[in-house]
This record gives C-alpha cells, structure tokens and sequence, in this order.
C-alpha cells in the first residue's frame, strides 16, 4: 500500500502533468525564410543543491550574474565540472516514491543575455528548446513563459510581445529530477543539462504554423501520392514533378519511390502566405501484409542497430558532424536501420536519415523499468495521472517527426512493463497517423502493438518464433493476433566487450525465416566518458567511477563503437554478417553463385573482382562481370580458369563487390561484400610441420639441463628455457583467458555466469604436475598433469619435443581427467619471450580480432603488425586480440632477428605485452602497462564469446568442450639473435 501524498500542491517539478505555457507540439523543419536565432554558446550558469535553495530574483532583468560561471550551453552541467555524472542500468538513483524527488535535486540556475539582430522584424516569435533534462521553468525579460518535462522533446513558447531589440534576458531553472525523471529511467548516464540547441525563431504574419506530408506509393503502378496537410493554407510546389498545387489537395503523380537503399528525395517548397519551407519528400507505403512487414510492397529486413546519442566528451550534446559521422558509419557497414533507442534523437539527425537512407524506428522518450525493482507497483503507464504526460510525449514525438520518410515505424517507448497509459499512446498515434506501424516491446500480448518484437530472444526462439509456432498466449483472440504478425528484435546481439558472438546464425535465421525481418544490434556505440590518469593518459569511465551509491560499472560500455568512435571488431563482423549480396563458391566447378539480398536496390551500383592469392601473396587479379540482378535473384558466374599452382603456398581466391562509384555515403571502390575460398580445401592445415632433415638427438648437459637441436630444456621439468641463446618461458599448457563481459553474464543469469564458475573451478589457478621426463631416441617427452586445487578435474599432457636443423618442434596430446562438466576458456599454450620482438608478420586470419562465433570478417592474408595494435581497447580490459586460423607467424625485432612458429594444425594467435592475470585485474585500460615479457599465446582452441552479458549463451557448437586434442608448434629461429640475453620473470 501507498501512503496517501501530503496534502497541498505539489511543486511544478514533483507534478506528473507535462508542465504550462508550452505553445501546443507540431513539425519540425531544418530551416525556412523566417529568422531565426540560435542562442547556444557562453551563459552565466549557477548550480544548487537542492530545488528551492535560490529564488527566482535571477530571472529579472538587472540581476547580476558576473560572479556566476560560465556554461557552453547546449551541455550537460555534470560534464562541465559541476557535479557528476551517475550510470544505473533498471534502478532509479532515487527512492521509488512517485511523483517525488530528492531533496538533494541538484538545480542549474541558466541565463543568457540577448540582443535581436538589427533587421529582426518584430512581431511573433517562438522560443524553441530541443532538449533540457529533465524539467525546465523559463523566464523571457522577468516573464514566466512556463515549465517543461520531456527531456528529449521539444518545447516551444510564444515570445513575441515580450522581446526586446536590445537587453533580452533568458532565464531556465533547470531540475535535474522531477516527475518526468520517472518515465526516464533509460540506461544510460543520467546527464541533467540544457543539452539541445535553443532557438528563437521569427513567425511571420501568414506564418507556418503545422504541415503534415502524406506520401505514399503504389507498387503496382508506379504512382506516388501526396497530399500536404498545412496550417494556415498554401501552396505546394514540387519542380520535378511539375507540381504547384494547393496543400489539403491530394494528387497522384508517376515518381520514383523512396527506400532506406535508394533514399529518392524530391525538392520541394511549401509555401504559406508568411513563410515558404523547403521540403524533401520520399514517396513510400509502409503497411504490415500477410503477417509481414512492408514498404512498397516488398518485405525489408532490417539490419538495424540502436543508437543513443553519445559523445565522449559531451554526452548526449552530439554535433552535427558526429551525426553525419554516425549514419556514414553505419551506411559504410551495411547497416541499414536504425531504433532511435530509447528517445527521439535530435531532430536534424532524422534527415540525414531521410537523406543518406536508413529505417528508422522513432521511439518515444519513456522508460519506467525501475518500477519492475517494486513488482511494477505505482507504474507510471498504468496510473491515469501520468496519462497526460504520456500522451504529451507521444504527441511531441509523433508531431515533430511525422514528415521523415525515413520513420517506418512508432515506438511508445522502452520497457515500461504494461499499462493503460501505454494504450492511450496508441490510440492516440493511430488516430494522428494511422499508416504507420506501432511497436512496443514490454507487452508480450502485443495488444496496442502491430509487430511483434523481443529482445534478446536465443536463436532456437526465433526458429519458433520464425514458423510461428511460438508458446501460446492464453487469451486465444491476442494469440492469434500476435501470431499473425512481423516478428523483429528489437534489441539483440548485446554488444558489450569482446562479442557479440552468434550474429551469423541470427541472420541465417532472419533469412530462413520470412516472418523474422531482422533487428537492431545492441547497440552502436560505448557511452564511456572520457577521462585523464593523474599522469595524463586519457582512457574512458563508466559506472562507479564518479562515486555513485548505486552504478551498474561498465554495462553502459556495449556498444560496436568504442567512445571515440572506432568501430570495434564486433561491427566489422557485424557489416560482413549483414552484407547485402552473397557470394558463394563451387571451387571444384571453378564457379561463384552471386545473390543479391537487398531488398529494393539491383547490383548495378556494384562491381566485382577477383584476386587469386598463392602462400598470401597475389598471383593474379582481374574483374568478374555480374549482371545487374534485381533483388532476390542469382546468377551463377565463372572464374577465370584456374591458374596453375605455382606451388609457393596454399591457393585461395577473393571475390568482392565494391561500389562501382561514388556515393553519398562512401566512395568508389569500397567493399560492401567479399567470399573467400580455397581452390583445394585438402591443402588447409594439411601441411605437415616436420620439414626433412637429420633429426637431433635430446643429450644431457650441464647445469642440469637437456639440449635438444636449438633448445634447451630444464632436466627435471622438461621446460624450455632457452631457444637458440634466447631465454624463454614455457611454453606451458594454458586454458585461462581473462574473462569477458559475456562469461560475467549479468546477476539475472545466474547459472550462467561461467565466469564465477571458471573461478569456483580453479581455472584462473591451475597447477603443472610434472610427471615424467623422458630423454631417448630422438625426442624428449614430458608429461605433465594441469589442473587446479582442490579439484580432481585434470588435463593430462604430454609434449613430445622433437628438433631437426634449426627447428624445434613440440606435439601435444592433452586428455582430460575427471567429470568435466564446463567448457574450457581455451586450450594452448603460452610462453613468454623478450619484449623487443614486438612486430609480427602472419600469414593467417586477419586482419582483425576473431573468436570462434565472430570469425566471419577474418579472411586469410599476409598480415603485419605491432604488438600493440593487436590489443583491441575494450574499455574494460578483458580477453582480447586473438587472429584466427593462423599457418604461421614471425616475430621480429628491429634488427629482424626474432622467432618462427608453425602450427599443425593452424592456431589462433595472440600477442600481448602483459599476462592474462595483469590483464584480468585492470579495469580500466590505463591499468595496463607492459610488464617486461612479450606472452605469445598459440592455441588449438578457443570457447566462443557468445552475447550472454545480456542474451544467449555460446552455441553448442562453439563450446570449447574439455576432450582428447592433439597439437603441434615448430620454432625456428630468425637471423641473428645478435641480442644479449633477457632475463624474463615468471608469470605474475
Ligand atoms: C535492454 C534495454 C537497453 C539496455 C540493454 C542492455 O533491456 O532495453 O536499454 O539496457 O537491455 O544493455
């Protein structure tokens, strides 16, 4: 039960209704001949603890703020040194008391002194806010104008009569915490702040002052419709399609239509006695048909992600180049939609959507998931209260973002559980525009919804979901509704540190599967805050670096963008699993079948080549011609005829697609889609590592040691100390990787954190039992028992050292011992060697990260690099880095002496300058510093990485199960060690 609320009104912050004042929501546009006045840069800024701790004497007119500071507004406070950040996931930072908030609500008194521009006409004017978090009240020259919540919605007040030529005084009181503070409980920072542009705008006589374009297109037919909606009346000219015609009339013209692959916008002007707007109209018909999703009549499937708008540096105040930057990145990795989770994003944002072509799933600024920590009680969404400000926000989205071609779709919001209010929404929507489709994800009955949607639903779901045999719901009629819609996913793919794994089997799905129209990859980018060390290495802070009570650490961090912006492996393989065509080989045939899997757009903008490639090296390289198939169709292409093996290594072919031309979005010549293959599978890994020559006998030397060729092993251990003058540690059996945010998994998978299992297992602590060491014939054997205390789990080993010429050689059996119930991080070894042989040249996958479920970008090639750049950065500092498929690898020092290693079979490598152990205990990537040993990872195997911070487990079939194995590594020494020797610790 729910104590009564105290008697008296509750203050303007505490009060669910959306706020005063506000002139009532309509469209936003880019720009028109009306003037306007952007009011960003330097104001006079004061921050108080608490609501009322200041009054209101500031906003009048001659108070004096000169000892206030100063603010770059639009920003976040907290991220100008006043006050902190703080990051909850579910939880609400404060008491779960609705409507009230702290106390302690820190409050941003703002104030801006304006002069109007000399030619300002005088007349009606708007004050526009774009985004304030989370409740403002303003004053213009002393005048209260009103209160606003809805922090990413805009707000818009008529100033007109009390502007001033000269001396304006904009004053904002702005609460980090109200009421609205509830139905913003999204995960991510909470960053209070004037964080969007504040606008003054002119408004004419005989101004705009709504528009509404209705587009659509007939698919049958070619014809597009359109009508423009407009308040007052005008006109509408549209010169291409020798247009001029009154807004309210509808025509129908012969157009080409838009999609998010071909975004075919047509310049246009409305035009109202006051104000002429250009417009660009994209003609498209959205509507869910025979249980599917489709625009102009074609079923999409959308290869989305979910973006929240995130800067470094700035938070959710994100610039304009940085949004073009975000829709060239996702365009540049076959990304072709996008959730604007969990809010509408900046208005601006939505046109370079319309412009460069992206889906867009617009969502509304709501989330109340905190109350699911309270069994849901007092859920905003089911309390008629709130009904108001949630109808408020979804006519602030609906209204300003209505004329996009780019939105496909409404989202209410993101979970919220389920409720009345959430009803209301929809209703309200359907009534306003009643074309576009609905989404909400929170209810499982789907019932205000037109799509179904999950999040994080395993891939055997999906398959069911996919042939819509999903577990029923009780109530029959919903049953059957839901059964007979569009299935999306609206979050998957949680991409938090090293992952996600499993995406390829994902679109394997959304291919087999007409129902399963994709989804949206969580999520584009990492929110970490940029941050300096003491010392001033810059690296990047998430939860509970700023001192919070309560913080949910580095889940804020999951996104295929680290903070600055570079794509993290998981989007590389991201645009590789997604890519829009498909090439598939029949080597013995000599033939590629060629699939063009966009949905609107023909190969024509694309043109392909081959390269055939012999030990990675080129042989040759020519063009393959492919017709212009339209979507959905093959053609089955030859190669050239096989040029005759040269014999300097394993033969593979490349096939690409690049764009033929320059785009909006990229330049000629980028690759959209690749296959790579071998000419004859036999030759992969069946090389055999022993090369001929004398082989060479193990004897006993001094000092207790065993010389054997180039290596020099210690007698009682049988471990390697030296290899060819140089010292060495190990190699030794390894399984430990230092886990990722996927083996943590989250404390609602509880017998799924393989992490704390690994762990309870001893598999971070595993001991080396010598066994036996056996001097004789040619070879030198060790068996060795690996396995953790207090545990009868082992790993029994043996390396057989064997050396001909200059080469040492070690094959290894390992057999596991006892009930081995969890799968093994990985399965290698590792040694360390002197740090100055830090640059490597491979012939293997590359050139990139890969783990056994994210592989799918990794081709083979001759690759060179350092070892730093082989460590991926994930903010927090987990197992990283390992190539794929890797033949062999030379690390070299300057002087190009260093150390060859074969692999039979082919291994995954991995290089770092610091030990799993430092690498485990580093949260942050400045507690990494190079230790002195440069530790060469060389693995048969490796567990997969899964998604399971948030979502499935790895797949059975990349569970790195404990079971019989058999490996082998050859060193070979490079040039002069020349090198005086380097003494090297044991691992830490
Ligand atoms: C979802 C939620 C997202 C994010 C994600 C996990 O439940 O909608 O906002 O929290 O999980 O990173």
């Amino acid at each position: 039960m729910h104590e009564a609320p105290p008697a008296g009104p509750l203050p303007y912050y505490e009060d669910p209704s959306p706020g005063t004042g506000a002139l009532p929501p309509r469209a936003w546009w880019a720009h028109s001949d009306a003037r306007r006045v952007n009011l960003g840069g330097a104001w006079r800024f004061r921050l108080s603890a608490s609501a009322g701790a200041e009054d209101e004497s500031f906003a009048r007119p001659g108070f004096d703020a000169s000892r206030w500071d100063v603010l770059p507004v639009p920003c976040h406070w907290p991220l100008q040194g006043h006050g902190m950040p703080a990051y909850t996931n579910v939880r609400y930072p404060f008491p779960v008391d609705p409507p009230h908030v702290p106390t302690e609500n820190p409050t941003g008194d703002h104030l801006r002194h304006f002069d109007l521009p000399d030619d300002w006409p005088g007349g009606a004017a708007v004050l526009r806010f774009d985004g304030v978090e989370s409740c403002a009240r303003v004053w213009l020259n002393g005048a209260e104008l009103g209160v606003f919540k809805g922090s990413r919605l805009p707000a818009e007040f008529e100033v007109g009569e009390l502007l001033r030529p000269r001396g304006n005084v904009l004053a904002v009181r702005v609460h980090q915490w109200s009421s609205g503070s509830y139905l913003e409980d999204q995960d991510m920072w909470w960053l209070p702040g004037i964080f969007r542009d504040v606008t003054l705008i002119e408004r004419p006589e005989g101004s705009v002052t709504d528009f509404f374009v209705h587009c659509g297109y007939d698919h049958t037919n070619g014809l597009g419709t359109l009508r423009v909606d407009c308040e007052p009346r005008g006109t509408v000219t549209v010169p291409e399609l020798g247009l001029d015609i009154p807004t309210g009339e509808p025509v129908i013209v012969p157009v080409e239509p838009w999609s998010a692959e071909v975004p075919r916008l047509y310049d246009a002007e409305l035009a109202t006695e006051g104000e002429r707007i250009p417009l660009r109209i994209g003609f498209r018909t959205v509507a869910v048909e025979d249980g599917v999703l489709k625009v102009n009549g074609r079923r999409i499937l959308l290869r989305g992600v979910n973006r929240h708008e995130f800067d470094p540096d700035h938070g959710r105040t994100v610039d304009p180049e940085t949004m073009r930057r975000d829709v060239l990145l996702m365009k540049r990795h076959n990304i072709n939609a996008v959730r604007t989770s969990h809010y509408p994003p900046q208005p601006a944002f939505l046109e370079l959507c319309d412009e460069l072509g992206l889906w867009v799933l617009d969502e509304c600024d709501l989330e109340t998931h905190g109350f699911e920590e309270v069994g849901w009680r007092g859920n905003p969404v089911d309390d008629e209260r709130w009904t108001p400000a949630l109808l408020d926000r979804a006519a602030r989205m609906v209204e300003r973002d209505k004329n996009h071609p780019s939105v496909i779709m409404w989202s209410l919001g993101n979970e919220c559980g389920t409720g009345r209010g959430l009803s209301a929404m929809a209703a309200w929507i359907r009534e306003r525009d009643a074309v576009r489709p609905i989404h909400y994800e929170g209810d499982l009955s789907s019932a205000d919804v037109d799509v179904y949607s999950r999040m994080y639903a395993d891939h055997a779901e999906c398959e069911r979901i996919g042939r819509r045999e999903e577990h029923p719901l009780e109530d029959a009629a919903l049953d059957a509704r839901r059964r007979a819609m569009p299935f999306v996913l609206c979050e998957y793919g949680h991409a938090m540190g090293n992952g996600p794994g499993g995406l390829g089997e994902y679109q394997a799905i959304f291919h087999a599967h007409e129902r399963c129209q994709g989804g949206f990859v969580w999520e584009w980018i990492d929110h970490g805050l940029r941050r300096r060390t003491a010392d001033g290495r810059s690296y990047f802070a998430y939860g509970g670096d700023f001192g919070e009570e309560l913080h949910d650490g580095n889940f804020v961090c999951d996104g295929l963008l680290f903070p600055d912006r570079t794509p993290s492996p998981g989007l590389v393989e991201l645009k590789k699993v997604v890519e829009p065509v498909r090439i598939e080989a029949d080597a013995r045939r000599g033939t590629v079948t060629v699939t063009n899997l966009h949905d609107f757009a023909d190969l024509s903008g694309l043109s392909f080549g081959w390269v055939y490639e012999e030990g990675g090296e080129v042989s040759d390289e020519g063009r393959l011609k492919v017709p212009a198939l339209a979507p959905g169709e093959s053609a089955v292409v030859e190669l050239p005829l096989m040029p005759r093996a040269t014999g300097r290594g394993e033969a593979l072919w490349t096939v690409r697609a690049v764009l033929a031309e320059d785009t909006a979005w990229a330049p000629a010549g980028h690759e959209v889609a690749w296959s790579q293959f071998a000419v004859d599978p036999v030759v992969r890994g069946a090389r055999s590592v022993a090369r001929p020559g004398k082989p060479h006998a193990p004897r006993r030397a001094e000092g207790g040691m065993v010389v054997l060729g180039p290596g020099v092993f210690d007698a009682s251990t049988g471990v390697l100390r030296y290899f060819n003058g140089i010292q060495v540690t190990g190699p030794a059996l390894d399984v430990w990787r230092a886990p990722i945010d996927n083996d943590r998994g989250m404390d609602w998978y509880p017998q799924g954190q393989l992490d704390r299992q690994w762990r309870a297992s001893g598999l971070h602590r595993m001991r080396h039992r010598v066994v036996r060491v056996t001097v004789g014939g040619d070879t030198l054997t060790v068996v060795t028992r690996v396995a953790p205390a207090a545990s009868d789990l082992g790993l029994r080993t043996v390396s057989t050292w064997s050396s001909t010429g200059d080469r040492l050689t070690v094959a290894v059996d390992v057999t596991p011992e006892g009930e081995w119930t969890l799968p093994l991080p990985r399965l290698g070894l590792r040694m360390g060697v002197c740090p100055t042989m830090d640059q490597v040249d491979w012939f293997g996958g590359g050139p990139g990260e890969a783990y056994p479920d994210t592989r799918a970008a990794s081709r083979i090639g001759r690759y060179r690099s350092d070892v730093d750049a082989l460590q991926t950065p994930y903010v927090r500092p987990q197992e990283n880095g390992a190539r794929a498929d890797v033949r062999w690898a030379e690390l070299r020092r300057v002087d190009g002496s260093g150390l060859r290693i074969d692999g039979t079979p082919p291994f995954w490598m991995t290089l770092r300058p610091w030990s799993t152990e430092e690498l485990d205990a580093a949260e942050h990537t400045h507690d990494l510093v190079p230790s002195g040993t440069l530790w060469v990872h060389l693995d048969h195997a490796l567990h997969g990485v899964g998604s399971h911070a948030c979502g499935p487990e790895v797949l059975p079939e990349f569970r790195l199960a404990a079971a019989p194995a058999t490996f082998a590594f050859t060193f070979t020494a490079l040039g002069d060690p020349g090198a005086p020797l380097h003494t090297l610790p044991e691992p830490s």
